[in-house]
């Protein structure tokens, strides 16, 4: 094995003492001209992401694969998709990113391959092979001349799980898109695949998994009709069929057991929206659990915007007191048995300053939605791009969401239901994921620095030009970065991280509809206060303030005790 982080201590749950980032790498940085993101280009920015003081980096998907998914499609998990570099290269990543004190856990597909993957052709080819039973092969059902998929289920991009294999009466299952088929995890010799694969990259040295789609590993393989309510095209949309079934956590036990126990590594899920704070525990809990920690959605959209299409844009406003509730209840549940993770958005959520903070506010808000992240209970990951404060496109047309297939397989749907473009396209610049996965602004030169060539990614967001962007951030002493810089040093020292980690934390004022306040008492008080309002507000508190640690505007306004908040503002305090 080659760990050698010489910087760090070894510590036990290292995910305990570490900031991460999350790196999309198609559109991160470009390092050899093509105009797509890459593994040289991580390379020649692992100083940029040390001196932000980040330890922690997932990076998505970078093996081959067709990219019908983006890379969440796997068509060899041995080696790195060529337009992202070479094995090699992702050696170096990891030797130099070591060198730097940073730890990298990449991202792991296991609920399905590629439609392009040896084994799915395999199993096509010869019905008898061990292949073949690695994935889910069914009948349809024949009714008069027609033929119907095998039941009625809907997957996650708007289309049945079933595909009809040419015109035969085989059809095959698959919950994403359908180059994406699902592999059998019931079947022991397709787990060993998928162990081996996590061995092979534990020994080259990577510091562990974020395990995508895990929630799904397990199936009703009955695949008996769901008799939830259907949409237009007799399709029901009932995730409890494929998510958080419990052989899902004898398989990870047993992987904890053959792999990921016998090394350093640190393990995260993606759980995703079905699942409870107390059923977590069944994957998270340190004494019983299977893996380290697990991204939920519940904080993910707070604000209403998930399938608002019909909604006006005045509607969508955060849910403060929703969001507490959430933070709250997982925090109660969690803390003292399980780690857990802190984020506001990924790689499949739209960009968290236009979902709840402001582009009028953008740096306050920004401040603002960080601070209230970075100082709670768990292990912090920032979205590339949110530390220069980036925000939604204002794309023209639903074409231009077109790279992402869920998009497209959604303006397809959206559009037999009536919808027109113009509907289309502002319900997506709202809430499509392609909003997070637009190139990484470094300058306000040629395509914002992304790439020396023609950017052949998504659209370019123009708001490099009016100053986001690295270049002008670090020029700007009052800027995000060097506010998230700040926050980050603070957060990272011994004694708020251990403050933050086993002290008792409370919410102030739980009923306040327009600010987060929480508190963490312990030898030294920390108080984090924020307004998520573009308005003015107040916020009573009775403590004697010691010291300011962060603060976003230049002044404070504090008056027989009570704050006058102006938009977005926010404290960190020790009191
Ligand atoms: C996860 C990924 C998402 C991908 C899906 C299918 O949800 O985060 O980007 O589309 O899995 O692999």
């Amino acid at each position: 094995m080659t760990h050698n982080i010489e910087s760090m201590d070894n510590v036990g749950r290292f995910w305990n003492e570490s900031v991460g980032y999350i790196i999309y790498p198609e559109t991160f940085k470009d390092g050899n001209g093509d105009g797509v993101g890459d593994l040289l280009g991580i390379i020649s920015e692992l100083d940029y992401l040390r001196d932000l003081g980040v330890n922690l980096l997932w990076i998505c998907p970078i093996f081959s694969s067709p990219m019908d998914d983006n890379g969440y499609d796997v068509s060899d998990y041995m080696t790195i998709n060529p337009m992202y570099g070479t094995n090699e290269d992702f050696k170096k990543l990891l030797d130099e990113a070591h060198k730097r004190g940073i730890r990298i856990i990449i991202d792991f597909v296991l609920n399905h391959t590629s439609d392009e993957h040896p084994w799915f052709k395999k199993a096509l080819e010869d019905p008898n092979s061990e292949e073949r039973s690695y994935y889910f092969f069914r009948k349809g059902r024949r009714e008069g001349d027609k033929i119907l998929p095998p039941n009625n289920w809907k997957g996650f991009f708007s289309t049945s799980v079933w595909k009809q294999i040419g015109d035969s009466d085989d059809f095959y299952f698959h919950i994403f898109s359908e180059k994406m088929p699902d592999v059998d995890w019931s079947n022991p010799k397709l787990r060993q695949r998928y162990f081996d694969t996590a061995r092979h990259y534990l020994e080259l040295g990577v510091d562990g998994f974020r395990l995508d789609a895990v929630a799904h590993l397990a199936k009703d393989t009955s695949f008996e009709n769901s008799s939830l309510p259907c949409d237009e095209n007799g399709l029901c949309y009932d995730t409890d069929r494929f998510s958080n079934r419990p052989e899902l956590f004898d398989y990870l036990h047993e992987f904890k057991r053959e792999v990921f126990s016998k090394y350093p590594c640190f393990t995260i899920g993606e759980v995703g929206g079905g699942i409870s704070a107390e059923k977590s525990l069944l994957f998270s809990d340190r004494e019983t659990g299977c893996i380290d920690e697990v991204f939920n959605f519940d904080t993910a959209w707070c604000n209403g915007a998930y399938g608002s299409i019909d909604k006006k844009d005045d509607e969508i406003k955060t849910d403060v007191l929703g969001l507490k509730r959430s933070l709250k209840h997982w925090y109660d549940t969690c803390h003292a048995r399980a780690d857990m993770p802190l984020y506001w958005c990924n790689h499949d959520h739209p960009r968290v300053l236009s979902q709840y903070g402001s582009t009028q506010y953008r740096a306050e808000s920004a401040k603002a939605l960080f601070t209230t992240l970075l100082f709670m209970y768990g292990t912090p990951f920032i979205y590339q791009g949110d530390e220069i404060g980036m925000s939604n496109v204002n794309y023209t047309r639903p074409e231009d969401f077109f790279r992402d297939v869920g998009n497209k397989n959604e303006v397809a749907s959206l559009r037999a239901r009536g919808y027109n473009d113009e509907q289309i396209t502002h319900y997506l610049n709202r809430v499509s994921r392609v909003n997070a996965r637009t190139p990484m602004q470094w300058t306000r030169g040629h395509e914002a620095g992304f790439t020396e060539g023609e950017n052949k990614t998504n659209k370019i967001n123009d708001n490099y030009l009016e100053g986001v962007n690295v270049l002008d951030e670090m020029n700007n002493p009052w800027s995000i970065l060097n506010f998230y810089q700040y926050a980050i040093w603070k957060r990272r020292s011994p004694e708020i991280n251990n403050l933050i980690q086993n002290s008792r934390f409370q919410f102030l004022d739980m009923n306040h509809p327009d600010v987060v306040a929480y508190m963490h008492e312990g030898s030294e008080n920390l108080v984090v206060i924020a307004s998520f309002r573009p308005y003015q507000t107040y916020f009573s508190f009775y403590w004697a303030v010691r010291d300011v640690l962060l603060h976003n505007y230049a002044d404070v306004i504090l008056q027989d005790h009570v704050f006058t908040l102006r938009p977005f503002e926010c404290f960190l305090l020790k009191v």
